[in-house]
């Protein structure tokens, strides 16, 4: 088995599994400045939607009608996607996991503390993170949050890899996003949701370096479009 994990942009992240394709929160170019891909040339067997806001889902109903990927949302994006013609789709909640046939595997939607409003008003719910347990590869998503120690819980068992964002403003800044590290542990990260816009600008590289020097954690800093493997 093989996981190539390809970075869109901001916080938009793709995973090939043997030939599976699982895209994680749908924002491409032209509407994602960090994006030099569109969403016309995305494979899609699953689309994983952390959210409602328009940075994470602007995508999505195109892309899961072009493809007929399974959305995997909460239970209120869900709702809103199905309305929007979007006909396959699978709610879960936070906390709660779900065994999807491999390669995909265990899927758990993880608590965030975030907003999740839809960009038409609509309410999206709470917002959470990803779990995935791809046959024994352990791949944590944190979704757009804040810092909160609970994140420990999820670090059980050891961690393969988490995807968090940095950017601060929106979200856990480089200094939380350190902290974060310390309760996860895991072997390697990947910083996301940041210098998409001049709010969220941050210099990674010295965080990287931070990371390095404080850590036992890996950083891996991608830019768009490149990948790597685990
Ligand atoms: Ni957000
Ligand atoms: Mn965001």
């Amino acid at each position: 088995m093989s996981i190539k994990l390809t970075f869109h942009g901001h916080a938009t992240f793709s995973l090939d599994i043997d030939g599976t394709h699982v895209v994680v929160d749908p924002f491409f170019a032209p509407n994602n400045p960090s994006a030099t891909k569109s969403a016309v040339d995305v494979a899609a067997d699953y689309i994983l939607q952390t959210h409602g806001h328009g940075d994470h889902i602007a995508d999505t109903v195109s892309l899961a009608k072009r493809t007929g990927a399974l959305v995997i949302a909460n239970f209120e994006i869900v709702n809103w996607l199905s309305a929007k013609g979007v006909t396959r789709v699978h709610g879960q909640h936070l906390g709660g996991g779900f065994k999807h046939p491999d390669p995909l595997g265990y899927v758990k939607m993880t608590t965030a503390f975030h907003g999740s409003g839809l960009p038409d008003g609509s309410y999206g719910g709470m917002p959470a993170g990803f779990l995935l347990n791809i046959q024994g590869k352990k791949i944590y998503f944190t979704g757009d949050t804040a810092l909160f120690s609970d994140m420990a819980l999820y670090a059980a068992g050891g961690l393969d890899l988490v995807i968090m964002p940095v950017g601060d403003n929106y979200t856990m800044g480089p200094d939380d996003a350190l902290l974060a590290l310390d309760y996860l542990k895991p072997k390697a990260v990947i910083p996301c949701h940041y210098n998409t816009w001049p709010p969220i600008t941050q210099d990674v590289q010295a965080w990287a370096n931070r990371v390095r020097k404080e850590t036992h954690t890996e950083p891996v800093i991608l830019n768009a479009e490149e990948s790597y493997s685990l």
